[in-house]
């Protein structure tokens, strides 16, 4: 129902009273203070002197944008991972956070994993942008100049994953039968995570300096947050769901879907880049971290799986060689 201007003072009254502030003086603010903005609001201004080429390129602008788009994506991703891990805050009207729910509910996840599908999808499609939006003449050189940077060193990536699933599935599928069901904990599993695998350098089999600069700022990090998280990713707290919830149709096709875009369709999109920019006759150009990333960026050869438990063998068997997505969802 909709309430009467000296209502609305009421509460406010209350509202300031509860914090020890005085109402009147706060009601003075708001007649000095200015209309809101569209372009304060989003900080355009200051969106816009984030991107800085290093060289003239005119392409490179296209590399840093589209990079940015995605770092943003990656922070909605987490977003919604960070509510899954809290059961999710209950707003009040007031806007005061009424704290959070114990327990989650077979909805909520659902959505929340729902949202990150669909920003997923968002950037598998867009990823056209790099596959064929550049000139790949104008990509071979200004690439020169970004060494030893890489896109593998995106931290959000690296959280997202440690917050969708147990981390004994990150861990290098050569040496993780070691370690399951032993409850190790993280840092122990961490020297086996499996992106060293396209860290190391071909030549001498040390770990790249693209590696060594990624695990000095965010190490630490990744260590806390995957601990921080041992009972709260998108497994547990699935898991925590009572029998019949987790037989909910929906969710699991969500988890699914999380599954398929995160650790296949993405990562296909991404691989089709590096074979669009890096692959040619007569021998393939260097990556930027300088890794053999055939070998190791298609989804096929890594088998990263968030959920194993709720996939077939022989969809495991398959992973990544398209057959899954069209048999489970393709009806
Ligand atoms: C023309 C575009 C791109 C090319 C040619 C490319 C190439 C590569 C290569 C060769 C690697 C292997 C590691 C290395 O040796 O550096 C890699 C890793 C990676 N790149 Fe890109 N990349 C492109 C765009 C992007 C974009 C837009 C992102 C978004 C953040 C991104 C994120 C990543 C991530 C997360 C990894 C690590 C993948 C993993 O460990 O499985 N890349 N990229």
């Amino acid at each position: 129902m909709e309430q009467t201007i000296s209502e609305k003072i009421k509460l406010l009254e209350d509202k300031y009273a509860q914090m020890g502030q005085d109402l009147p003086s706060y009601l003075d603010g708001l007649l000095l203070s200015n209309y809101l903005t569209y372009w304060d609001y989003v900080q355009v201004d200051t969106l816009l002197t984030l991107q800085n080429p290093k060289t003239d390129f005119p392409d490179e602008l296209i590399f840093i944008i589209y990079h940015q788009i995605t770092e943003l994506y990656f922070k909605l991703c987490l977003h919604e991972l960070n509510q899954i891990a809290n059961n999710g805050t209950k707003m009040e009207s007031n806007g005061k956070n009424g704290g959070w729910n114990e327990q989650i509910k077979v909805g909520f996840l659902t959505e929340r994993i729902n949202r990150i599908n669909r920003y997923f999808e968002s950037l598998t499609h867009s990823f056209e942008i790099m596959v064929d939006g550049m000139e790949r003449e104008q990509f071979l050189r200004y690439r020169m100049a970004l060494l030893p940077a890489s896109g593998f060193q995106s931290a959000q990536y690296r959280k997202i994953e440690m917050v969708c699933t147990d981390f004994i599935n990150l861990v290098d599928k050569e040496v993780r039968a070691n370690y399951i069901n032993t409850s190790a904990p993280v840092e122990e599993l961490f020297p086996f995570i499996y992106w060293n695998k396209g860290a190391t350098e071909l030549a001498t089999g040390k770990k790249t300096l693209t590696l060594q600069q990624f695990e000095k700022k965010y190490g630490a990090d990744f260590i806390a947050l995957a601990k921080a998280h041992q009972h709260s990713n998108v497994w547990q707290k699935y898991k925590s769901l009572s029998p019949s919830d987790q037989q909910n149709t929906a969710l699991v096709n969500a988890l699914k879907q999380l599954d398929i875009n995160v650790n296949i369709n993405w990562p296909l999109m991404h691989y089709k880049s590096a074979v669009r920019y890096l692959q040619h006759g007569s021998g393939d150009a260097a990556a930027t971290g300088g890794t053999n990333w055939q070998k190791y960026l298609p989804p096929r050869f890594q088998k990263r799986i968030f959920y194993p438990e709720i996939w077939t063998e022989q969809e495991i068997e398959d992973w990544g060689k398209g057959w899954v997505e069209t048999h489970v969802f393709k009806s």
